[in-house]
């Protein structure tokens, strides 16, 4: 591409950055052992692997025992999810999840409701929380599983974490949390969080793709993780038999590096962002009439912009952008080739046609401010023309029939 593209899309992947390529080229060339061998070849292998896990569990203050790696987020949702799930269904069949989970985390349950789980799935309010009181309500003698987004993908709002670990707690249900829009994104501190299970993945922080991480905490039992989830793929004994596959070690020394990097960058990268992202929605908000913003206004992302437009459809000024060389989104990346309104829009109370009307925006740790003032420069004239020619005009009120 000869002209600068300007990648306003960092909640569905972002760009690799130079220090973790670097990285990965050299196990690429240099570790090709396998973990498990005996040789020094394999040793090393091994000792990249442990070190990496450690990098790993450091962004959370975790220790390193308490993370498998895995070949992305949505597979250590579902070794969780699954896991927790047949592991504890002597102990009920109950599970509660939220209505504005990824992908990821909203399938593996409806699979289980097929197998006769029951679950439930809590409504939001407009700004996409989840209501704690109804969370109490909800959980019944037969729940054993609590799994809600740490925060958001497409609206950015960030759960109450630290209530709802509290809640799990003191009823002896297992907390899993889809932490993989937040971590390397916002602090967080597993010695402060009762969270049992946390899933993350290396290509949303600038690692590669086909790698993330399932932590799993130890909870002091016995026999340690294998008495709350059990594995739901058989095979080597590889990440304690919870992944059985030869590790893939310079994907894993990348997200250890992408870890290392978010560790050190976060508050200033923050600083940054959040800078970014208010100047977006401060701008759209006054300068482009029938806008308004989706999600909460403070407990979000510091990266995430998620703009309703009247009128139009986010589609055609994702294509318009596009056309100038920016690149966004309408929601999740999976989702946003359907032409289903997003479940997450509809579940904060937009009708079909609002959620149609939405763009995420959501920015990364290469965006500089000439990339926003271009955007917003050339914004207002893609919506005024979209506006005109839209069959959706201003007298046509969203309530007739
Ligand atoms: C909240 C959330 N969970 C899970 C996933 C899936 O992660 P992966 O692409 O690593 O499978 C994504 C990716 O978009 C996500 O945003």
């Amino acid at each position: 591409m000869n002209k600068k593209y300007i990648y306003l899309d960092n909640a569905a992947t972002t760009p690799i950055d130079p220090r973790v390529i670097d990285v990965i080229n050299q196990h690429l060339k240099s570790d090709y052992g396998n973990a498990s061998s005996l040789h020094s070849l394999g040793l090393r292998a091994h000792e990249t692997l442990e070190n990496s896990r450690e990098k790993v569990a450091s962004l959370i203050n975790a220790v390193k025992e308490d993370i498998i790696f895995t070949g992305s987020g949505t597979e250590a949702d579902n070794i969780a999810i699954n896991g927790v799930a047949y592991k504890n269904k002597n102990r009920g069949n109950h599970l509660i999840t939220s209505s504005i989970e990824h992908h990821a985390v909203l399938r593996p349950f409806q699979e289980l409701e097929k197998q006769g789980f029951k679950v439930s799935f809590l409504p939001v309010d407009k700004f996409g929380l989840i209501d704690l009181e109804e969370l109490k309500e909800t959980i019944t003698n037969k729940t054993i599983l609590i799994s809600i987004m740490f925060a958001n993908n497409e609206i950015g709002t960030i759960e109450p974490i630290k209530e709802i670990g509290e809640i799990a707690n003191e009823s002896d249900i297992i907390f899993h949390t889809d932490a993989v829009q937040a971590f390397g994104k916002i602090p967080i501190d597993m010695n402060d969080l009762k969270i049992d299970m946390l899933s993350a993945s290396a290509h949303k922080l600038y690692g590669p793709k086909g790698v993330g991480m399932l932590y799993m905490r130890n909870k002091g039992k016995k026999e340690g993780w294998g008495t709350y989830c059990r594995p739901i793929m058989f095979g080597g004994a590889h990440e304690m038999g919870y992944r059985p596959s030869t590790e893939n070690i310079p994907n894993i020394a990348g997200f250890a590096k992408a870890a290392e990097l978010a560790k050190e960058e976060m508050d200033s990268d923050n600083r940054k962002l959040k800078k970014l992202r208010d100047k977006i929605i401060s701008s759209i908000l006054e300068n482009i009439e029938d806008t308004y913003l989706n999600g909460h206004p403070t407990k979000r992302l510091p990266n995430n912009a998620n703009i309703g437009f009247r009128y139009i459809e986010g589609e055609s000024i994702l294509l318009s952008l596009d056309m100038e060389g920016i690149a966004a989104s309408t929601g999740s990346a999976c989702s946003s080739k359907s032409l289903e309104a997003s479940h997450v829009l509809l579940a904060i109370g937009l009708k079909p046609e609002e959620a149609h009307g939405s763009l995420r925006l959501s920015l990364g740790r290469f965006n500089q401010e000439s990339d926003i003032d271009y955007l917003l420069e050339i914004l207002p004239s893609i919506v005024e023309r979209l506006r005109k020619m839209s069959p959706l005009n201003k007298n046509m009120a969203y309530n007739v029939k």
